[in-house]
């Protein structure tokens, strides 16, 4: 595996290696992240991941200075799969002056995930095109755990014409349920017992045993705090009609001060 750290080596070793799959990543990777670098070898012959904790999706107060970096650990999951290249660059050589220019992600971006991280899908738009344009992928892997930002990046990817396939991959779960994320490691023991209880509650209302709101209720009643629970068309995540059949229901609550979010398709 090569490991880049700058643009001018990067774009050296992706002409060298032909068409490519990018899976954009902030490390601390898992099981989670595997599966899409699987997934990424089957849309392209040579696979490539970014390594980048991106301060712009990060409000004050969050834990952009906490999150977790493991990178020797990463590097070593990554060649045991095989990955052609690995994108590393630091902050001086993604944002070498202060990032002036941003995308504009559509209204989407304020609702569900940006009514209570607001400016987090500019952030995510931001990087997400500047690594696309570094890179050049033929196609980009994103999780379906983040399913908003798979949209509004899948949106991007069609408003300006990206050449790039972007690839959804399923959501890896723990034996009891609870979606992978490197923010589980934020748990205590209790809470980690607790945390299926996220993905327990969606079902309830994905097979219409409780209400949207009614799952809320059942969240809190149980001492999380619950930013939302919503149900939405599945392409785009617009509110749903009566008709619709293709259906998601997010997610997001805290647990002490670790905030989760989980989603299911139904
Ligand atoms: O999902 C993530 O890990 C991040 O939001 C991403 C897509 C790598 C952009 O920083």
């Amino acid at each position: 595996m090569r490991v880049l750290s700058d643009i001018a080596s990067l774009r050296r070793a992706v002409a060298a290696a032909g068409p490519l799959c990018l899976v954009p990543t902030m490390g601390n990777l898992h099981e989670g992240h595997l599966s899409l670098v699987r997934l990424a070898r089957r849309h392209a012959r040579a696979v490539a991941v970014s390594i980048f904790v991106n301060r712009l999706q990060f409000l004050p107060g969050e834990d952009f200075d906490r999150y977790p970096r493991t990178f020797e650990h990463d590097c070593r999951l990554l060649e045991a799969e095989g990955v052609e290249l690995l994108f590393a660059p630091d902050e001086s050589v993604l944002y070498p002056v202060p990032q002036t220019y941003f995308v504009k992600p559509p209204p989407l971006a304020e609702e569900l995930e940006g009514r209570f991280r607001p400016g987090f899908f500019h952030g995510v738009a931001t990087v997400v095109l500047k690594l696309l344009n570094c890179v050049q992928p033929a196609a980009a892997v994103f999780g379906k755990k983040d399913y908003q930002q798979l949209m509004i990046v899948r949106g991007m990817a069609r408003q300006f014409d990206l050449p790039v396939e972007i690839v959804a991959g399923e959501t890896v779960r723990e034996a009891d349920g609870l979606a992978m994320s490197s923010r589980n490691a934020y748990l205590s023991a209790a809470q980690r017992a607790e945390a299926p209880r996220l993905q327990r509650t969606l079902r309830e209302v994905a097979s219409g045993r409780l209400s949207s709101q009614a799952a809320a209720a059942a969240l809190a009643g149980a001492g999380w705090q619950p930013d939302y629970v919503e149900v939405r068309r599945r392409d785009g995540l617009a509110p749903p009609q009566p008709h619709d059949r293709e259906l998601v229901v997010l997610a997001a609550a805290r647990l002490g001060a670790t905030r989760l979010i989980d989603n299911l398709e139904f």
